[in-house]
C-alpha cells in the first residue's frame, strides 16, 4: 500500500522509488531519523521529536533543513494529506547525495523526507499483560543518544529476541542494563524506579523523558543510574517505554518472570498517567492551545 510522502520539498507517494543509489544515508548510514505517533489526526509530542532530531543532526554535522515551525508545517500538512486517523510518521534527514566516497564535501544538500503509515498500537490486553524480553550483549557503536539509521545491531538483537519467543531484547554492556534494542528500559525496586542515565550508551527516549518527568510529579522517587544485569534477578516491576510501545510491562525477562506474574502497581500508574498525557495533548491541539 503506498502512503503519502514528503521528499525534498515535494509531495509524492512511497510508490514513487525517490532515492538514489548513492544517497549516504543508503550506502554509509549517513542519516537520522524520528518516529512519532498520531492520533485523531494529531501528532503526539512532535516538538520533543523535533528537538531530538535537531541534536542528532548537530552532533554528526548536517545542517537541519527545518526550523521547529517548518517541521510542525509538514507534520500537519503529511496529516492533512493521510487518508487514516491513527499511525506512526517516519522522518529523515541524510548528509545527501553524492560519488560514493567516505570523505564528504562539505555543505552536502540533506535528503529530507516525512511519511505517515498505519500502525498498530498495542490493545488494552497486550498492555496489561505485557511483553518478553530476553538479555543480549550490546553490539551497537559508541554514540548511541543519536538516533542514527544504523540499526544493524539493533535489528539482530530484535530478531535474536524473537527467535527466542521474545518481543524486546534488552541491550547488556560492560554488566549494564542499557536500554531495549527499540526501547528505554525501566525497573521497580523497593518503591523506586531506576533506568539508565543519558549518556553515550542510550538513545534518549521522549516518552522515557516524559514519564520521568510524569513520575516525580506523582512523588515516585527515580534513580537514573546504570543497572547491574544482576540486579535483573530481585526485582519487583520492570517495563519499557517508546513512542510505539507507550509504557509496557515487562512480564518475563529471559523466562524469569517478573514480580508476581501481574502488571505491576507503579507500572499500571505511570502506564495511566502516560495515556492521559497523550489524551491531553490531543485536547489541547483540539482547543488551538499551544503545548
Ligand atoms: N525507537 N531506545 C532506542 C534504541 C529506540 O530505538 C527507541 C525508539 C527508544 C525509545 O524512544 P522514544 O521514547 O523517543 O520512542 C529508545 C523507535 C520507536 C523506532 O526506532 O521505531
Amino acid at each position: 500500500m503506498s502512503d503519502v510522502l514528503f521528499f525534498n520539498g515535494r509531495w509524492t507517494t512511497t510508490e514513487e522509488r525517490v532515492l538514489g543509489v548513492e544517497d549516504r544515508g543508503f550506502q554509509f548510514g549517513d542519516a537520522v531519523y524520528e518516529v512519532f505517533k498520531f492520533l485523531g489526526k494529531r501528532p503526539i509530542l512532535a516538538v520533543d521529536h523535533f528537538h531530538r532530531l535537531e541534536r542528532g543532526l548537530r552532533e554528526i554535522e548536517i545542517g537541519n533543513p527545518w526550523n521547529e515551525a517548518g517541521f510542525t508545517r509538514t507534520v500537519d500538512e503529511l496529516l492533512d494529506r493521510t487518508q487514516f486517523d491513527e499511525g506512526i510518521v517516519y522522518a529523515q534527514v541524510s548528509r545527501g547525495e553524492g560519488e560514493r566516497a567516505h570523505f564528504y564535501p562539505d555543505n552536502m544538500a540533506p535528503t529530507v523526507l516525512m511519511y505517515s503509515r498505519r500502525f498498530r498500537f498495542p490493545d488494552e490486553t497486550k498492555k496489561e499483560h505485557g511483553i518478553r524480553v530476553i538479555t543480549t550483549t550490546d553490539l551497537r557503536w559508541k554514540q548511541c543518544q543519536v538516533k542514527s539509521v544504523n540499526l544493524l545491531a539493533n535489528a539482530l538483537a530484535k530478531k535474536r529476541a524473537q527467535r527466542a519467543g521474545a518481543d524486546e531484547a534488552l541491550l547488556v554492556g560492560e554488566g549494564e542494563v542499557r536500554e531495549g534494542a527499540s526501547s528505554s528500559f525501566f525497573v521497580v525496586c523497593g518503591g523506586k524506579l531506576i533506568t539508565h542515565p543519558l549518556d553515550e550508551h542510550i538513545l534518549p527516549g521522549v516518552v522515557r523523558d516524559r514519564v520521568i518527568g510524569l513520575a516525580i510529579a506523582a512523588k515516585i522517587r527515580v534513580d537514573e543510574r546504570p543497572l547491574r544485569e544482576t540486579e535483573l534477578f530481585d526485582l519487583d516491576e520492570a517495563f519499557i517505554t517508546s513512542t510505539t510501545m507507550g509504557v509496557m510491562p515487562v512480564a518475563e525477562i529471559d523466562g524469569r518472570v517478573i514480580g508476581n506474574s501481574r502488571r505491576g502497581e507503579i507500572t499500571t500508574r505511570l502506564q495511566r498517567l502516560f495515556d492521559d498525557l497523550e489524551r491531553s495533548e490531543i485536547a489541547q491541539q483540539r482547543s488551538g492551545a499551544t503545548v
